[in-house]
């Protein structure tokens, strides 16, 4: 089966969000198989959004991400990675549905709750980002 790489942000840790949001991955049958409360560097922030480089709100963004505690996690199950981005929603939590997690928790663009990756390929490259010893 698949593994996606999930990350709460660090408005998702400080609001108390973990709980709720593991809980949500559970039901939906994707198991927890690693998870990790850390504090990124601003040099692992920029490999991660690495794709955003060019955006405006780049240096914004890997303020934001290192601000505070995340809660990294590995999830896996069938289709794993599509199934997580469903459960999160779409970026804009102002666009994402209620019933997602950003749609019913978020209101910011940029504090927008969780990450997920979106692709196998990325979650293997983020799942050896984060936890260096973990084989995809
Ligand atoms: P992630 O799961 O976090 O990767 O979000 P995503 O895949 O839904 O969106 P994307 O990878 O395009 O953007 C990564 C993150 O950059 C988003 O989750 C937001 O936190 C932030 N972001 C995206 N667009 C904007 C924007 O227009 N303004 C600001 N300030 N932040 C943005
Ligand atoms: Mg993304």
């Amino acid at each position: 089966s698949e593994k996606a790489f999930v990350m709460i942000k660090p408005d998702g840790v400080k609001r108390g969000l973990i709980g709720e949001i593991v809980g949500r991955f559970e039901r939906k049958g994707l198991q927890l198989v690693r998870a990790e409360l850390m504090q990124l560097s601003s040099e692992t922030a920029r490999i991660h959004y690495g794709h955003l480089q060019s955006k405006p709100f780049f240096q914004e963004l890997v303020d934001y991400i290192t601000s505070g505690f995340v809660f990294a996690m590995i999830v896996e199950g069938k289709g794993a990675v599509k199934n997580a981005r469903a459960l999160i929603g779409p970026t804009n939590p102002a666009e994402a549905p209620p019933g997602t997690i950003r749609g019913d928790y978020g209101l910011d663009v940029e504090a927008n709750i969780i990450h997920g990756s979106d692709s196998p390929d990325n979650a293997e490259r983020e799942i050896k980002l984060f936890f260096r010893s973990e084989s995809a």
